[in-house]
């Protein structure tokens, strides 16, 4: 019998855990996902991050009972019929991980950093990124990132809209 059911990367699962369990250990544990990592468990470091109504969320210290009914993304919901992301073909362009343990959290934060500013500035990667760490010290190379996948989010919107007008 189920007594919590989540919607994940667009799929419902019915669920028979306790409701307080974080979110992080089903999505890792019961689903079998393993881009969301566990690192500090303490809502501190941003490796458990998933995108919860478009903003991102740290798994690790969200019970289950609170995000039921909610759509929750993570990395493995990204890609689209086998074509990557955007975000994840930058990283793959400007070649930023080095271990990988931080990078769930880097590329889903940066997702939603550029759902809501789809141009930002140096400053504003560096704010918005700031609490997603990293030991390997990849951060100039997520914000090459960041700002390779703005450019072809713009190209694209911009493609859309010459289609639009024809
Ligand atoms: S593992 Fe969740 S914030 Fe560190
Ligand atoms: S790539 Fe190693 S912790 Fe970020």
């Amino acid at each position: 019998m189920s007594n919590i059911t989540l919607k994940v990367n667009g799929k419902t699962h019915a669920l028979d855990v306790d409701p307080s369990t974080p979110l992080l250990y089903i999505l890792r544990n019961d689903l079998g996902l393993q881009g969301p990592r566990f690192g500090c468990g303490l809502g501190q470091c941003g490796a458990c991050t998933v995108i919860i109504k478009g903003e991102a969320v740290r798994s690790c210290i969200r019970p289950a009972s609170a995000v039921q009914g909610a759509e929750i993304t993570t990395l493995e919901g990204l890609a689209q019929d086998g074509v990557l992301h955007p975000i994840q073909q930058a990283w793959i362009d400007e070649q930023v991980p080095q271990c990988g343990f931080c990078q769930n959290g880097q590329i889903l934060t940066a997702k939603v950093l550029l759902d809501h500013n789809p141009t930002p500035t140096d400053a504003e990667i560096r704010e918005a990124m700031a609490g997603t760490l990293c030991r390997c010290m990849t951060y100039y190379r997520i914000q090459a990132a960041i700002k390779r996948a703005a450019k072809t989010n713009a190209s694209a919107a911009a493609g859309a809209r010459r289609k639009g007008a024809l």
